[in-house]
Formats: C-alpha cells, sequence, structure tokens
C-alpha cells in the first residue's frame, strides 16, 4: 500500500517543527512569470519576502491573496448587476458571475490540494481560475475597475501555477 506521505509530513511540521523551509527569491519566481513587473509588486506586497520567502508560506499565503480578491470581485459583480437596468448588460454580467463562482471553487480546491501535498492539482486550479477570469474578462469589456481587478487575479494565479511547479520540484 502506498501511503501519501504529506499529512504526515505537515503534522510533524506543525507539531514538531522538525520541517526544513526552502527558501526562493522573489526573482526566481518572477523569472518565470509572463508579467515579471506585477509579479515582483504582489510578492513585494507580501510581508517580509524581500530577503526570499519561505516556498509553503508563501504559496498559502498566495492562495488566499487570490480567494479574497475573487471574493470582492464576485462583490462587484454583483454591484454592477444591481447597477445596470441595460438587459444584455445583465446577461454579460451574469455569465461573468458564473465564470467568478467557478473561479472561487477552483480556489478552495487549490487549498485542500496544497494541504494535502497535491501539488500537480493546485497547479491545475490555478489554470482553472485564469481560465474563467479571461471569459469573464471578455464580457466585462466596459468595466474597467473589474478588468483591472481580473488582471490582478490573472497575475495572481500564474504566480500560484509558479509556486506549484518549485513545490513539485520542478525548479
Ligand atoms: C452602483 O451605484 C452606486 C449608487 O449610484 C454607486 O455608488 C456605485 O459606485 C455603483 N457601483 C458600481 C460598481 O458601478
Amino acid at each position: 500500500m502506498f501511503l501519501k506521505p504529506y499529512p504526515y509530513l505537515l503534522l510533524l511540521c506543525f507539531v514538531f517543527s522538525v520541517c526544513s523551509e526552502r527558501i526562493v527569491q522573489i526573482s526566481e519566481i518572477c523569472s518565470k512569470h509572463s508579467n515579471i513587473d506585477n509579479c515582483n509588486k504582489i510578492l513585494l506586497s507580501v510581508p517580509g519576502t524581500s530577503e526570499g520567502a519561505d516556498l509553503g508560506s508563501l504559496t498559502s499565503y498566495i492562495i488566499n491573496m487570490a480567494h479574497v480578491n475573487a471574493y470582492n470581485s464576485h462583490a462587484l459583480i454583483s454591484e454592477i448587476i444591481g447597477n445596470t437596468s441595460d438587459a444584455q448588460a445583465k446577461q454579460r454580467y451574469n455569465s461573468c458571475s458564473m465564470d467568478y463562482n467557478d473561479a472561487l471553487l477552483s480556489l478552495t480546491q487549490a487549498k485542500q490540494s496544497y494541504s494535502s501535498g497535491n501539488f500537480a492539482d493546485v497547479k491545475s486550479n490555478g489554470a482553472v481560475v485564469i481560465k474563467d477570469v479571461q471569459d469573464c474578462d471578455t464580457k466585462a469589456y466596459d468595466s474597467s475597475l473589474l478588468r483591472t481587478e481580473n488582471q490582478y487575479l490573472v497575475d495572481l494565479s500564474t504566480i500560484i501555477m509558479i509556486l506549484a511547479d518549485f513545490l513539485a520540484g520542478k525548479f
């Protein structure tokens, strides 16, 4: 029988603090990002990262940031729907709202996958979020506010995918 090692490893980390941390530099992560400037800005906004960050803690932190951001954008979409009387616009933003429901679900799954050490799943959930947000973005052409938030979530999710590769030992 094959025992999945990670839950036990996490338990050990938690109880005995015996796990060796892996420190990564922001420049190492962002060199793999499609938008290096945005990546640097985001990671430097995380407390204590200028000297490098513990890979596990950073991943957890960024997934949470993405989740909070998606939650807020979802609320913004509801507000846009409530504010418009244009039936066609309502339909577009209703569709965006569904894209975001899916993105929120994927971020919840990414958290669970991270906890159980399934880093390939963290990565694929990151990819689903990007796809959902890009789908919404094509319908949100008349809200620059939402489009800015969409870009931010795409940047965050791209970081999640890169961190998942680090965690899986690809880098
Ligand atoms: C919705 O309308 C309210 C009241 O006019 C306004 O304060 C708010 O900024 C609007 N929200 C959006 C997202 O357009």
